[in-house]
């Protein structure tokens, strides 16, 4: 979908959307409007009882007296209360609504309608940046083309602003988050014959045109460094693990970086501990992490934040076979502890122990951030809403917590200390990698917490967050994209120059 701003004008084929807040459905442009349709879109407001409410459309088709195909004008709701989350739902229903239709063009109106806090030039930016993240799709595999006339994807959108040239400069930066997203999205869609260890791992190599620094590191190089917790989880699969070290130096140089680090599991049948065949291809999605991760860095290098950030992900695959690790076998980590393997299954917290050993002491970050689909009990605590945030910060918790709210990205703080973290000390090695059933989501951040030194530390668990979303006014794909924007706040919020 090409998006561009535009002064108003109403000659524009196509379909023609203004914005109204409540009880203001018939003013300004809106007025000018029913004038030319000699009082047509007066009486269709009347008789379909429109007031502007929040997420209420009407809609004149093939109306006489102007250019456009039809007419839509779009309730925002009270006035005071207009905020940029429900600029970008507006932006994301009137895309999903018209590309229902044979239309093809589409023209959205902000007249007058920015909020107390918000400026125009801001509002019409989060219009489209709402509509862009709908008009997302995943549809590569499909070969058969719908030849269906009356549903037409919205191709062009001119969002019409008296603040056209600052809009486009505010959405030249929202639409790199969207790219950044968008191939989060689109590495979680892909299945895991297609994207596996080495092909992930191309993949980020194209970060290298927006300036980013792409190292991949083998079974080899990773064997020497001492990773036995990650190489273990791979030892099943013909595909070789990876790691890919990715680095944006756009701060102060000597500045320390932040560090992002993401589970990379790009299929996950639980190994020797084999999971059920119930939604198991669910599990091509178990990369959520690091594909959030590679979007970021996405995102930061193509708006060339101010910031040293470092991005690292595990990539390995989880299978069942002659020399996958067994249940009982002790691996040694990077960091020199020992792990007895209770449950194979529990690979996450294996992979992100040598990423996050390596990450902090090669990098000496800021802060270390690492995001992984990692339990299923996260699930069982928050739902798809939240993710589960586990932290030994305080500030750091914050800021998530505060960019996650401004994003519409939420997360919820979890508990943890000492009394859980008995829970995986183990009989024959320095701990084992499952906890019980009890508090299963805690026990995996407490087992990742071993692998941290005194650096400020999160942990992500986006379980119920990455993958399978539930379909939104602007996210209608499998993979959500979750985590790019919330970072990307903390980011420009906090940690830039
Ligand atoms: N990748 C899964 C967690 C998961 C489950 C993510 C469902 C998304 C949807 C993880 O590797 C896993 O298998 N966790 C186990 C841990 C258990 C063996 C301690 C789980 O959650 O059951
Ligand atoms: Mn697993
Ligand atoms: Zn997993």
């Amino acid at each position: 979908m090409n998006i561009t701003f535009a002064d108003i004008s109403l000659a524009k084929p196509g379909a023609l959307a203004v914005l109204v807040t409540e009880g203001a459905a018939l003013q300004g442009v809106a007025a000018d409007i029913d004038g030319k349709l000699g009082g047509a879109l007066k009486r269709a407001v009347k008789a379909a009882g429109f007031t502007g409410k929040s997420g209420t459309y009407v809609e004149l088709v093939g109306p006489q007296g102007i250019g456009a195909s039809r007419v839509l004008l779009a309730g925002l709701g009270k006035s005071a209360a207009v905020s940029s989350a429900g600029l970008e739902k507006v932006g994301g229903e009137l895309v999903g609504r018209i590309g229902k239709t044979k239309d093809t063009a589409l023209a959205i109106v902000l007249d007058g309608i920015a909020a107390p806090k918000l400026p125009a030039a801001d509002a019409a930016a989060r219009v489209a940046f709402g509509a862009k993240l709908r008009s997302y799709s995943f549809e590569k595999y499909k070969t058969k083309k719908k030849d269906d006339d009356a549903k037409k994807d919205v191709k062009s959108l001119t969002v019409m602003t008296r603040a056209a040239a600052s809009a486009r400069k505010e959405y030249a930066v929202l639409s790199k988050v969207a790219e950044g997203m968008f191939l989060t999205r689109d590495l979680v869609n892909e299945p895991a014959n297609i994207l596996f260890p080495a092909e992930f791992a191309k993949r980020t190599k194209a970060l290298s045109k927006l300036g980013v620094k792409v190292e991949v590191l083998g079974e080899a190089q990773m064997k020497k460094l001492g990773m036995g917790s990650l190489l273990g989880v791979g030892y099943g699969s013909q595909h070789q693990s990876q790691l890919v070290v990715m680095r944006w130096m756009g701060g102060k140089t000597g500045d320390k970086p932040v560090a992002f680090v993401g589970k990379g599991v790009c299929f996950d049948t639980g190994g020797i501990s084999l999971k059920p065949a119930a939604s198991m291809e669910d599990m091509k999605g178990d990369m959520g992490g690091a594909a959030c991760v590679t979007g970021l860095m996405h995102t930061l290098a193509a708006r060339k934040a101010k910031v040293n950030a470092i991005g690292v992900i595990g990539l390995v695959e989880n299978m069942p076979d002659g020399k996958a690790q067994r249940p009982g076998d002790i691996v040694t980590s990077m960091s020199g502890q020992t792990i007895e393997v209770i449950n194979t299954d529990a690979e996450g917290r294996l992979v992100l122990a040598d990423a996050l050993w390596y990450t902090q002491n090669r990098f000496k970050p800021k802060f270390m951030i690492d995001l992984a689909t990692l339990t299923g009990a996260i699930m069982v605590a928050l739902g798809k809403e939240y993710a589960g945030l586990f932290s030994n910060d305080d500030k750091l918790s914050k800021q998530l917590g505060s960019a996650g709210d401004a994003e519409g990205e939420k997360v919820w703080r979890m508990p943890m200390g000492s009394a859980y973290d008995k829970l995986i000390d183990s009989r024959f090695a320095d701990m084992k990698n499952v906890g019980g059933r009890d508090g299963g989501s805690i026990t995996a951040a407490q087992f990742l917490q071993r692998f941290v030194n005194k650096v400020p530390w999160a942990h992500l668990d986006i379980a119920g967050t990455a993958m399978a979303s539930p379909q939104t006014a602007t996210n209608q794909s499998w993979g959500s994209g979750w985590g790019v924007r919330i970072l990307n706040r903390l980011v420009a919020d906090n940690y830039e120059r």
